[in-house]
């Protein structure tokens, strides 16, 4: 059965959030983030949304938005060495009751970050050959329109991985370019971009890999604050990457992943034209689909998504705690 198009609905004890109004101005409302001015800074939430071929879909996923979080932030405290991100520590929710009222799980779901000017590019790393990588190399032996190898199957891995950028498009399909076209949208920034992006996906992809996750390719964003090249938006979590349990791993056809996988699924057998609006989802794939995401903050980060927000009760701050440099 469907689940309600109201915007909140209670699923197992967890609500799922199709949109926030919180009593602050609105900054963006994204595909799946209701980002807010905060002062001079931002506070991203990420509600239970989620999009499909850049539909957003009527029925909400309980606790995705809350599996996101918990992963973006993983991410940026283990990566903030090697490149700088956006992550602020220390929101005081004793000086923001009223956003605590008007949304109670808010610390679950929220970041607070500094604005930066966004770079249009989506930052793209891949590792293993799937997705619009593969359609290219069937099609012309290329990627990001370099030559690579022949002979390679599907979902196999690249002898290393390849930066492959698209120009980000906010109402519609994003477009992939080269490394030269690249150079032309950002100038002298393309080489810095490219090898941030290859060190971030090179540091996570061997320590997933140590938990058992391939992190077949993924996507960044950076922005610039205080004319310093930093990482912004989210990172590494399942929205943003393809993530292939190693233990079933076999290239040769695509894998099953950790992510949204059964709502594609379910759209493609639906015979849904892929135009808004996008059909309700039913409970067993949205149940399916809340497991993948829980099953991807345990696996990387080693705690359940409960876990880790019991062992934090009490704490009085939106980062738990944690310093990002
Ligand atoms: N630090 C930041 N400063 C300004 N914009 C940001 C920052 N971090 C993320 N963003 C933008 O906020 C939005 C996040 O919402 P999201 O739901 O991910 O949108 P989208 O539909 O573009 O994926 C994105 O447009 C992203 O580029
Ligand atoms: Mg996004």
């Amino acid at each position: 059965m469907a689940q309600s198009p109201a915007d909140r609905d209670v699923d197992g004890g967890h609500e799922a959030i199709l949109r926030t109004s919180l009593p602050l101005p609105l900054f963006s409302r994204g595909k799946v983030r209701d980002t807010y001015h905060l002062g001079d800074d931002l506070l991203m939430v990420a509600t239970d949304r989620i999009s499909a071929y850049d539909v957003v879909m009527p029925t909400a996923i309980p606790r995705k938005g809350a599996a996101l979080t918990r992963l973006a932030r993983y991410w940026f405290d283990a990566t903030g060495r090697l490149v700088p991100n956006h992550l602020l520590s220390h929101l005081d929710l004793n000086a923001h009751a009223d956003l605590l009222a008007a949304l109670p799980d808010l610390p679950r779901r929220a970041m607070v970050v500094r604005r930066a000017e966004r770079i249009d590019v989506e930052c793209v790393v891949r590792g293993y050959l799937a997705g619009s990588g593969w359609a290219e190399y069937r099609a012309r032996g290329t990627l990001a329109e370099e030559p690579l190898p022949a002979g390679l199957p599907e979902s196999a891995q690249l002898p290393h991985p390849v930066f492959t950028p698209a120009i980000k498009n906010d109402d519609g399909h994003d477009e992939n370019i080269s490394r030269a076209r690249l150079s032309e949208v950002v100038g002298a920034r393309a080489t810095e971009l490219e090898r941030l992006s290859l060190a971030l996906y090179s540091f996570a992809a061997e320590v997933a890999r140590a938990r058992g996750v391939i992190i077949a390719d993924t996507k960044f964003e950076f922005g610039l604050i205080d004319g310093r090249l930093t990482l912004i938006d989210e990172a590494l979590t399942p929205d943003s990457s393809r993530f292939w349990p190693a233990a079933t791993y076999r290239p040769g056809g695509p894998q099953p992943s950790l992510d949204k996988q059964p709502v594609r699924d379910y759209l493609a057998a639906s015979g849904w034209d892929k135009r808004p609006p996008g059909p309700p989802l039913p409970r067993p794939v949205v149940a399916d689909t809340t497991r993948r995401y829980l099953e991807a903050v345990r696996l990387l980060t080693g705690q359940d998504l409960d876990e880790g927000s019991r062992a934090r009760t009490g704490t009085d701050t939106m980062d738990e705690g944690r310093e990002t440099t």
